[in-house]
């Protein structure tokens, strides 16, 4: 059934609130759970719709799955297929990083091609460069990779013309199971990209490197069950702080890593707002009088401003005092939501990949619709800063990366509830 959230603006959020488990992490770790000969117990994942794709994917090759709240415990001896369907692939795009553990294991992969945020053309040319570079055969049409390595694969260098994280994250997985060394130059760095590392190094893996733009794998080690636990959520921190600040709030947020939001941190800070990182803990605290100075941004590459904070971060800029330029450099299509934004009262202008953003005094509430998964969590920062009630369609989007986002905004001070789409 359809559903909505419908948001009473106006309202300041307090408290406390505790970050979930990475979401992008957990994506990359969920498929290298099939490089083990043994059984994986992953902990602190995030209860959102992605996580269950995941699953129903492993289940159509034949793992076994036991997915208790947050806990996920992956059985792979019993996996009888390389096939991934479009019924499940298109959920998302992480179905993409079966691939590369396929291909690993057993020289094989048919995957369907991923779905994904409608954010840009998105191609997977650097995957296939990797995977061939270690001896595999591609082949992509607009329904399926097919991917064979008859002979195994191999290790090799292979240099990413960008550092793209999908890629990173693919080739570490089908080179984890090559005969051989491989070396990923010019990697992406991003966190979980490092979650992913330390996983297989749980599992009996050799990846060193992780976290800077040189990756080192050594293949074909034997691969054991572990239990492992799951980073912190950095987007959906981010998001948290970036919702503080639009309600001139005083948020605790637990869990964050200080040293994953430093690029928010400093824009937050330049903008006006207050942010003190957990003594001794990994915690942040935002406060804000809600009167915010424009900023300009540049999303790039971490540890540069994360191109997936950049839409909430417009909803916040909406209303900065001055003329705000955001410059999405990943994605050509990020925008999508200032749209919507503007049906509240925002004014901007779109030019390409770069948002101009005229503050003004404050944005009203009405109805408007998520796009992508971002774009559900600018317009949730939207509508919690505007003036009046504000419904927000296609919370689907929000749910797949967003682990009960309203219950949370509500612990917090908030007038936030989730009703039928048809609801007056
Ligand atoms: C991951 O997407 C995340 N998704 C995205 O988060 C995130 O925005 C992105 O990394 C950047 O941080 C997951 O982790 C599941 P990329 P991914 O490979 O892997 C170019 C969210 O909201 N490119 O770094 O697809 C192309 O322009 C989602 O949680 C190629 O040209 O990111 C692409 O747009 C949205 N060829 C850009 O790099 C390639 O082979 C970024 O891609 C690969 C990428």
């Amino acid at each position: 059934m359809a559903e909505k959230l419908r948001i009473y603006g106006g309202r300041r959020l307090e408290g406390t609130v505790v970050v979930n488990g990475g979401k992008n992490a957990a994506l990359a770790i969920i498929p290298a759970a099939l490089l083990s000969s043994e059984p994986c117990t992953i902990e602190n994942l995030p209860q959102v719709s992605d996580i269950a794709a995941l699953r129903d994917i492993l289940e159509e090759l034949g793992a076994s799955v036991t997915l208790a709240g947050s806990s996920m415990t992956i059985d792979p001896r019993g996996v009888h297929s390389t096939f991934v369907s479009e019924e499940h692939a298109w959920r998302l795009r992480a179905s993409y990083y079966f691939v590369g553990a396929l291909l690993g294991v057993f020289g094989k992969a048919d995957v369907s091609y991923p779905g994904g945020c409608a954010i840009g053309s998105r191609p997977i040319d650097q995957h296939i460069k990797g995977f061939e570079a270690l001896g595999a055969e591609v082949t992509v049409d607009n329904s399926m990779i097919c991917a064979r390595a008859e002979h195994g694969l191999h290790g090799a260098e292979i240099y990413l013309d960008m550092p793209s994280v999908g890629a990173t994250i693919n080739i570490m997985l089908a080179a984890t199971r090559a005969k051989g060394n491989t070396i990923i130059v010019n990697a992406g760095k991003e966190p979980h990209i490092v979650d992913l590392a330390n996983f297989i190094n749980a599992m009996g893996g050799s990846v060193k490197g992780a976290g800077t733009d040189t990756i080192r794998i050594r293949g074909g080690r034997p691969m054991h069950g572990c239990t492992y636990t799951v980073i912190p959520d950095q987007i959906e921190a981010g998001t948290l702080m970036i919702a503080a600040a639009a309600t001139a709030g005083d948020v605790l947020i637990r869990g964050a890593l200080p040293t994953h939001m430093e690029a928010l941190t400093a824009k937050l800070l330049e903008m006006g707002a207050r942010v003190d990182e957990g003594v001794g803990e990994d915690s942040i605290r935002v406060r804000s009088d809600g009167n915010h100075r424009h900023v300009n941004i540049k999303t790039l590459p971490y540890p540069g401003f994360p191109t997936d904070l950049q839409q909430p971060m417009s909803a916040l800029l909406s209303t900065a005092r001055g003329t705000s330029i955001i410059n999405e450099t990943i994605y050509e299509m990020r925008h999508r939501h200032l749209d919507e934004i503007r049906r509240m009262g925002g004014q901007s202008e779109v030019r390409d990949r770069i948002a101009i953003i005229d503050g003004v005094p404050k944005l009203t509430g009405c109805a408007v619709t998520a796009t992508d998964l971002r774009a559900g969590a600018a317009l949730v920062v939207a509508g919690l800063m505007a003036e009046g009630v504000t419904d927000i369609y296609n919370v689907q989007f929000i749910d797949r990366g967003y682990e009960h986002l309203e219950k949370k905004l509500s612990q917090l001070g908030a007038r936030i509830e989730r009703l039928p789409a048809d609801a007056d």
